[in-house]
């Protein structure tokens, strides 16, 4: 998400954190955010351009819970191939699409830079391999994987795309969940589909109130590596 959407769209949430709090994120991510914001920002523009990366990081169970109360839609899992060798999950969280994946494959990873999020994952799927890494650097060798999955964490970011294709193997899947602007993807030949939306399941209030309205994932855009 460019920086002056992400200012604009902060959940209201983005009130609960301060300055100190982005201080205290670690030091590799504090770098790797900061690098996207222009200098001479105000306080309050950062927190706000910065507020899921605070909750990632520094409030990991809030993200859980979010994610638990926004099932993917069950159309878009069911469109996911099985069978897979090798599936990877990047910028996998608590492990929302990562669960899916291992139904579906015979092994699978999971990058993730929260080692909060990092530690849930790994407590609920003790098979799966959690790894520290960036989408745009992923810690893996090329055509490593079978089915390369993400769920709510890119768009049509070149870097990304590019690292996303180089650890896919030919012939495998690259399968993006509630991409940003998919129809972007649609539009350079990617498979989109757009389930109806369900509503989110009971859920607490406090909820709403930090995250605004749930909206379970329900697009999915997947292109096939040339083999
Ligand atoms: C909206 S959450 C989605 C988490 C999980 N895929 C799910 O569907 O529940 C986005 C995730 O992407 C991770 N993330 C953000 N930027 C990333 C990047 N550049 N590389 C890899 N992961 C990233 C965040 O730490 C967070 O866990």
């Amino acid at each position: 998400m460019e920086y002056a959407e992400a200012v604009e769209q902060a959940p209201p949430g983005w009130r609960h954190f301060t300055i100190e709090d982005v201080a205290r994120l670690p030091e590799a991510v504090w770098r790797h955010e900061m690098a996207r914001i222009p200098d001479g920002e105000p306080g309050e523009r950062i927190i706000r351009a910065l507020f899921w990366t605070l909750v990632y990081h520094l409030e990991p169970e809030k993200w859980d819970q979010l994610a638990r109360h926004e099932p993917i839609h069950p159309d878009l899992i069911h469109a996911l191939p099985s069978g897979v060798d090798i599936a990877l999950d990047v910028g996998a969280g608590s492990g929302r699409l990562t669960q899916q994946l291992v139904t579906r494959s015979r092994r699978v990873v999971a990058v993730e830079p929260s080692a909060g999020l990092r530690a849930i994952l790994t407590r609920r799927l003790p098979a799966v391999s959690a790894v520290a890494g960036w989408a745009e650097s992923l810690p893996l060798e090329d055509g490593c994987s079978h089915l390369t999955a993400a769920s709510g964490a890119f768009g049509p970011d070149p870097p990304v795309l590019a690292e996303l294709r180089r650890v896919t193997a030919p012939g495998g899947m690259i399968a993006l969940i509630s991409p940003e602007s998919p129809e972007w993807f649609e539009a350079e030949g990617w498979l989109r589909i757009t389930a109806p939306p369900l509503q989110a399941p009971h859920h607490p209030a406090w909820l709403d109130e930090f995250f605004g309205p749930l909206d379970p994932p329900h697009e999915l855009v997947t292109m096939r590596v040339d083999a």
